[in-house]
């Protein structure tokens, strides 16, 4: 079999219903389905090429050999795809992000998907969505929702029902006319990472059981907003989603707190902009970064009024984008 190196584009998404939990820290499956929508502009572009010559994975970000932590992280899914393919050999791996890495952006989303497709096509797999979005999962848990664009819902039953991640797209990107404004009030990697902060918060949060318990009700809601093109029920979904989440961030021990004074200050901003009469709603990640959620017509003027606020370092106005795509 002839070896070709393979490249694939993916695009960050966010969550509009988040997970936070894992199921089975194994299998990294999450504890609980989500919602989010697929953006155009923050990409990761990963060129896997397996090579004889090497004897471990190698990663490159931007240019820069990782260091020992992502290195291990990308080598132990590369093991999976060795054992899809039952190919012997180790790979290089060169990742390029459009936005900084790990400060809530949804950059693990992005690599995950982009890796997973270029490294199952270079190890010669041309694998179906079900398969790749299994995959993807074992790498990040938003990651699967990566693979396709605009609304994507991250169901945890397979046809078989068995605990497994299956995705679907609720609505394409186009079908839409909204943005997210994004408030970059960090791009400094965050301290605690997404996989640990949620195994603390399984762990300890005194509020763990009932954020898992209304998760139906919030995937159901939203589904039926996007379903409706109800664009203020949906926003509302989305904060107190985002606030839950936060709630068991917070409560956990030692306290999860992910945001900083700008993050505060963009809030109070959102808020008052919604009394002015803008459609804006919130949404907020593991990181200082707010990300908000308004009409396309409204985004210029949501945009300028969050970007002098002290603290804001900068402003991105995204849309919804596609899935991810193979490049030559
Ligand atoms: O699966 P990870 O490590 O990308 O964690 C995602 C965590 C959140 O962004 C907070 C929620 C989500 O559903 O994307």
């Amino acid at each position: 079999m002839e070896l070709k190196p393979a490249t694939a584009r993916a695009r960050a998404n966010i969550a509009l219903v988040k997970y936070w939990g894992k199921a089975d820290a194994g299998s990294n499956l999450p504890a609980s389905g989500s919602i989010s929508l697929t953006l155009d502009g923050l990409q990761t572009i990963t060129r896997v090429a397996f090579d004889p010559d090497l004897d471990r994975d190698e990663l490159f970000l931007d240019g820069v050999e990782a260091a020992d932590v992502p290195r291990a992280r990308a080598g132990r899914f590369m093991g999976l795809v060795r054992k899809m393919s039952a190919l012997d050999l180790f790979a290089r791996i060169e990742s390029h992000n459009s936005f900084p890495t790990a400060a809530g952006l949804a950059s693990s989303a992005s690599g995950f998907a982009a890796l997973a497709c270029a490294a199952t096509r270079a190890a010669g797999l041309n694998l179906p969505e079900p398969v790749l979005a299994r995959l993807a999962q074992r790498g990040s848990g938003s990651a699967p929702r990566s693979l396709l664009g605009g609304f994507v819902e991250l169901h945890l039953n397979g046809p078989d029902d068995e605990p497994n991640c299956r995705i679907e797209q609720l609505a394409p990107a186009e079908k839409w006319q909204v943005r997210l404004v994004i408030a970059v009030c960090e791009s400094m990697p965050k301290k605690v990472g997404s996989s640990e902060g949620m195994e603390r918060s399984r762990t300890t949060s005194p509020f763990y059981a009932s954020w898992l318990r209304t998760h139906a009700d919030d995937l159901q809601a939203a589904r039926r907003a996007i379903a409706k093109e109800d664009f203020s029920r949906l926003g509302e979904i989305v904060e107190s989603s985002c606030f839950k989440m936060h709630s068991v961030a917070l409560s956990s021990k030692p306290a999860l707190l992910y945001w900083n004074p700008a993050s505060v200050a963009v809030m109070h901003r959102v808020w008052t902009l919604r009394e002015e009469g803008l459609s804006a709603y919130l949404t907020i990640d593991a990181g200082p970064n707010v990300k908000v959620l308004c009409p396309d017509k409204q985004a210029a003027k949501i945009g300028s009024a969050l970007e002098c606020i002290e603290g804001v370092k900068r402003v991105i106005v995204e849309h919804p984008g596609p899935g991810v795509e193979y490049l030559p």
